[in-house]
């Protein structure tokens, strides 16, 4: 018999569990301005630095800059979402812990799994990225690293940065933050350096017309194109919801949650927006079809320029580091919290005694992306973590108006406002953006599911410390 599958975790013993902060458990160490940057640190990287300049030279022209405020719109739906819930219930495990008291553990379960692919596959997509621009930083300065050794089947610097970020995890949050708020100031001051000074070379003419017209394609511009350029830069904002992974380990998650989460997507629109019409006002989009689009449009402009490159790659090198430092916290903090419910074996619940971190979940977290980022292309990673946040925040949306009306009576320090009109909005995009992506990608979600599916049959529904109460 098929039982309980659908208990829920009560949310008293959640908040109950929120609230002990023991020696031995993960230590409440994190300020309002460490989950800023933790957000920022997850959210900018790989995307605004390979993304931007190939959507707007195929789907969205100048018009990108639109297709920004779109996909920020849609996340911020899920982003108020996710601030509700972790200010409410502020432990380790993200939306994995909000289905479990919500929608009950099977659910619960396959967030979780489904996590994985959000983190441990974005991580080792943005090592894929970064070994791209390191091994083009290396060149500019005389050192050529052999393309086989940079490329699937073996990438060893993706493969390096990886081991190097799990490292710094397992020695300590601290430490970890530490490095994560120097990489966010080095990255976002490279951003404005960018913005500030491609102001003085915009040409107007560049931006004209600003929405180019449609070719008759559906996506290939006009306003599909915004909107299709939308669903491409979405991956840029992944990052936000990382944040709420930290929430046991924060300070004063009830204030702070909602701030971090919702400030950073903030910041991170603002610059995306800013980016995007410098960069298209300096070179025509129609020749940002690369992979390195900003140090491309900084070229491109001339002399005037040039001394900019080296700064941007650099920028490009430090934001997407700290991405891989954020997105593998995020991991661990939800395989932590899987095997303290019992779903996952007890091991990935390990603390250890000195460093306070769950240092075998980051270095599982740890292994399996590096050989992610080792063996595969970098397309075929980054269709998985869209599909799977996508999921994730479909989930987290439907869970807000759920728990709204199963318990109206908890205290939430953050509201999301209109409710249940936002939630649903969110979960229609996220529910529409899924559907827009290939077939493909559809059956891969479902194979993965379905071998999660498995080791829960297998190992989480035998161990369930809620099934076995
Ligand atoms: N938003 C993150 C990036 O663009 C995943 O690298």
């Amino acid at each position: 018999m098929v039982t309980g599958l659908f208990n829920k975790k009560s949310v008293d013993s959640l908040i109950q569990e929120a609230s002990v902060d023991s020696d031995e458990g993960l230590a409440r160490s994190l300020s309002l301005a460490n989950l800023l940057a933790l957000g920022i640190g997850g959210i900018i990287g790989a995307g605004i630095f390979v993304l931007t300049g190939q959507a707007a030279a195929n789907f969205a022209g100048p018009a990108i800059a639109l297709s920004f405020i779109l996909a920020a719109i849609s996340c911020a739906m899920s982003g108020l979402c996710y601030a509700e819930f972790a200010s409410m219930i502020p432990i380790a495990g993200s939306a994995y812990t909000y289905a479990y008291a919500t929608l009950g553990e099977l659910i619960a379960w396959i967030i979780g799994w489904d996590l994985i692919l959000e983190y441990i596959f974005c991580g080792a997509t943005v090592a894929v990225g970064w070994s791209g621009y390191f091994v083009s930083l290396c060149k500019d300065l005389g050192i050529i690293i052999p393309p086989e050794l940079a490329n699937p089947p073996l990438n060893l610097p993706a493969m390096f940065i990886l081991a190097l970020m799990t490292a710094l995890q397992v020695v300590g949050l601290r430490q970890s933050t530490a490095v994560n708020n120097f990489i966010v100031l080095v990255k976002t001051a490279v951003i404005l350096i960018f913005v500030f000074a491609g102001i003085a070379y915009i040409n107007q003419q560049n931006w004209l017309p600003f929405i180019p017209e449609n070719t008759g394609e559906f996506g290939s511009f006009g306003w599909s194109g915004v909107w299709r350029g939308a669903g491409v830069v979405f991956f840029t904002y992944i990052g936000f919801d990382a944040v709420s992974c930290a929430a046991q380990e924060a300070r004063n998650p009830q204030r702070d949650m909602p701030i971090a989460i919702l400030g950073s997507l903030l910041i991170a629109t603002v610059l995306y927006i800013a980016v995007a019409l410098v960069l298209t006002g300096i070179v025509p989009y129609q020749q940002l079809n690369v992979p390195d689009p900003i140090a491309v449009g900084v070229n491109a402009v001339g002399e005037g320029l040039r001394w900019l490159k080296p700064i941007v790659k650099i920028g490009a090198i430090a934001g997407m580091s700290s991405v891989i430092v954020v997105f593998l916290l995020g991991q661990s903090r939800v395989f932590y919290a899987m095997a303290n419910d019992g779903l996952l074996p007890p091991q990935f619940a390990a603390i250890h005694p000195k460093f306070r971190t769950p240092h075998i979940a980051i270095i599982v977290s740890g292994i399996v992306a590096m050989l992610l980022a080792g063996l595969l292309p970098i397309g075929l990673l980054g269709e998985l973590v869209s599909i799977g946040t996508l999921l994730a925040f479909l989930i987290v949306c439907i869970a807000v108006p759920i728990l709204r009306r199963s318990r109206p009576d908890l205290p939430r320090p953050f509201r999301t406002p209109l409710v249940p009109l936002v939630p649903i909005l969110g979960a229609l995009i996220s529910a529409l953006q899924m559907l827009s992506l290939p077939r493909d990608t559809w059956l891969r979600l479902i194979l993965w599911l379905a071998v999660g599916l498995l080791i829960y049959f297998t190992y989480g529904r035998k161990h369930s410390k809620l099934l076995q109460k």
